[in-house]
């Protein structure tokens, strides 16, 4: 909707209520009901991780028509902004939302260090922020804002889950590889912390710049190095093109392949049947049997023609939370601790099962193991179980 187009519905709505009113100016609840909720979604548009910003943003979408367009009431407006995963773009971009757009609720985003910079402006600025993706560990940690919710995961907390699994599986040896940022940095560290405490050794960490997809190098360290494992975090299109390389350098049968699930998530079909044999773990699987994945799943494959992922139950669930705070404040966005107190304290069945945060706003959840075979993510277990980041900053 063009914003004079909102503008006319605002007004002529309050004209109405002030008509029923004999000229009593509107005031509460209804004096909004006829104003959309304004969302501005900070989201890679083009780059690697474009189509984790389309299925993010289609998940989001999905659950604003699947509750008939708007949330306690409200219509639900979408204004999106490309970060392309830039991290020197985010200020300016995130400004833009909250300054010029004046959006009443921020959503982003996919990357750790464009979503850290785009935290640091939303909590002083006190906007209602939702994070669907990025795993910064400092945004539930340091950076930790009663306005801030992140309805994915913590970098630290998925690489805990990921060393379980493979200690459980039998590892005992491998080398990390990953692109040298936040996400990867934080996915190791949170790795390697568990994995060396239960009698597990990294021989050799590899990183690459993001977002470098020349793996030759590294896949020649690997194959010199002969590991047992090798524990990666990649994602969107590089997650496609290092398990490709990784098969093509002949590596698939002779060292385990493991990681975060981000690096099979969404890209089943690209790799093909490089793919196969990839241990993954994450909040998410192919095969959970809850009736909400399989409404939630049915809703999108007839909605865009593809299956969900990871990314999509996130941008999902970042609606759900906020349907349950905005029910919770009769639509009223600007009532902001209270909408807030019950968004934290929001709990539902998502797709991936049940949904709560811990007390620094990041889910406490699940970590599921799979494998992928034959272009899916196919559930072997239960990696983890209520599982919380190790986030303490936040006191409020
Ligand atoms: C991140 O930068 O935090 C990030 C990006 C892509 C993923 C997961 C985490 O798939």
């Amino acid at each position: 909707m063009s914003s004079s187009r909102r503008e006319f519905l605002m007004s002529s709505g309050a004209l109405g209520l002030a008509g029923l009113l004999g000229g009593v100016a509107p005031f509460g609840r209804a004096a909004h009901a006829a104003g959309a909720i304004k969302v501005g979604l900070l989201l890679p548009a083009s780059g690697t991780y474009a189509p984790l910003g389309e299925a993010i943003r289609r998940g989001a979408e999905l659950y604003v028509k699947s509750k008939g367009g708007a949330l306690a009431g409200r219509a639900i407006e979408f204004t999106a902004l490309d970060d392309e995963s830039a991290p020197p773009k985010a200020a300016e971009l995130t400004n833009k939302l909250i300054f010029g757009e004046k959006v009443d609720v921020l959503m982003g985003t996919v990357h750790s260090g464009v979503a850290a910079a785009m935290v640091k402006i939303a909590r002083e600025a006190g906007v209602t922020t939702l994070v669907p993706n990025a795993g910064a560990d400092a945004i539930t940690g340091g950076l930790c804002a009663p306005n801030v919710f992140r309805t994915s995961f913590a970098n630290g907390q998925v690489g805990e889950a990921t060393a379980k699994a493979m200690l459980a599986g039998g590892v005992k040896e491998a080398i990390t590889c990953t692109w040298r940022y936040a996400a990867g940095e934080e996915m190791v560290a949170g790795f390697k912390r568990v994995f060396e405490a239960g009698g597990g050794k990294v021989v050799k960490d590899i990183a690459l710049p993001f977002p470098d997809v020349e793996f030759q190098s590294a896949l020649a360290e690997i194959a010199a190095a002969k590991p047992q494992a090798v524990y990666s975090f990649f994602a969107g299109g590089g997650a496609a093109k290092f398990i490709k390389d990784f098969a093509g350098a002949g590596l698939k049968d002779k060292v385990q392949l493991w990681g975060p699930g981000f690096l099979t998530d969404g890209v089943e079909q690209a790799v093909g049947a490089a793919g196969d044999g990839v241990k993954t773990v994450l909040h998410y699987a192919d095969g959970l049997t809850n009736p909400e994945d399989a409404a939630f799943r049915k809703a999108f494959q007839a909605a865009y023609g593809v299956a969900p992922d990871v990314y999509a139950v996130q941008g999902w669930d970042a609606m759900h939370v906020l349907d349950v705070g905005l029910t919770a404040v009769g639509g009223d966005v600007a009532k902001k601790d209270a909408l807030h107190a019950a968004m934290a304290g929001a709990s539902f069945a998502s797709p991936r099962g049940p949904f709560a945060f811990s007390a620094n706003r990041n889910p406490k959840q699940t970590f599921y193991l799979r494998e992928l075979k034959g272009g899916k993510n196919v559930l072997l277990g239960v990696a983890a179980e209520g599982l919380a980041d190790v986030g303490k900053g936040c006191k409020a």
